[in-house]
């Protein structure tokens, strides 16, 4: 990893349903870090859910907020920033987070994430006929983007608190001795 980063924060990206909340919280807990959700401050500067936001304007519009946020996100200092599961697509997004994140992917398989997301509905994106299909399709068409983190965790193979204890264990590792 290139030195002159400043890893000041850690950035969940990764599919729907791989655990980047609940591994988020854990983590921000046990570094003492302020936890964020991208989502959360879309929903709470707009005033609306992000269904609501995907209804009415469409995701284009929802994307171009997310942008905004993520550009939001450059003063942050100490923060577990957990992300919208589409929002590694945008590669200024990614650009952005690195320069001040270690950014870290959640993995899981089409089959796990559908077990985690079949009994929730406040995902327009899976709002689908076939909402199994879509997850193996939109997750093929992001999987060159979620690459890109700097660690790749499976979240299949260990529970979501030893998740929590690689991501911590990487940061410091990562981050000992650039700051
Ligand atoms: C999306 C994932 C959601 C949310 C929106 C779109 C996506 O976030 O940003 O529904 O494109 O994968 P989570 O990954 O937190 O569910």
């Amino acid at each position: 990893m290139n030195n002159d980063r400043q890893l000041a924060n850690i950035a969940l990206i990764g599919f729907m349903g791989t655990g980047k909340t609940s591994v988020g919280r854990l983590v921000a807990e046990q570094l003492r870090f302020e936890y964020l959700d991208t989502d959360e401050v879309i929903q709470a500067e707009t005033g609306r859910t992000i269904t609501e936001i995907f209804t009415t304007d469409g995701e284009p519009a929802f994307r171009a907020l997310e942008e905004k946020v993520v550009k939001e996100l450059a003063v942050r200092k100490q923060t577990v920033i957990a992300t919208g599961g589409g929002l590694p697509v945008n590669p200024e997004n990614l650009t952005s987070l690195k320069a001040h994140s270690l950014v870290v992917c959640l993995w899981s398989s089409p089959e796990k994430i559908w077990e985690r997301v079949r009994h929730q509905s406040h995902r327009p994106l899976l709002h689908d006929k076939n909402p199994q299909a879509k997850i193996r399709e939109l997750l093929a068409a992001r999987e060159p983007f979620y690459k890109q983190a700097d660690v790749l965790l499976n979240t299949d193979l260990r529970s979501l608190r030893e998740v929590a204890q690689q991501v911590v264990h990487q940061f410091r590792l990562e981050s000992s001795g650039r700051r």
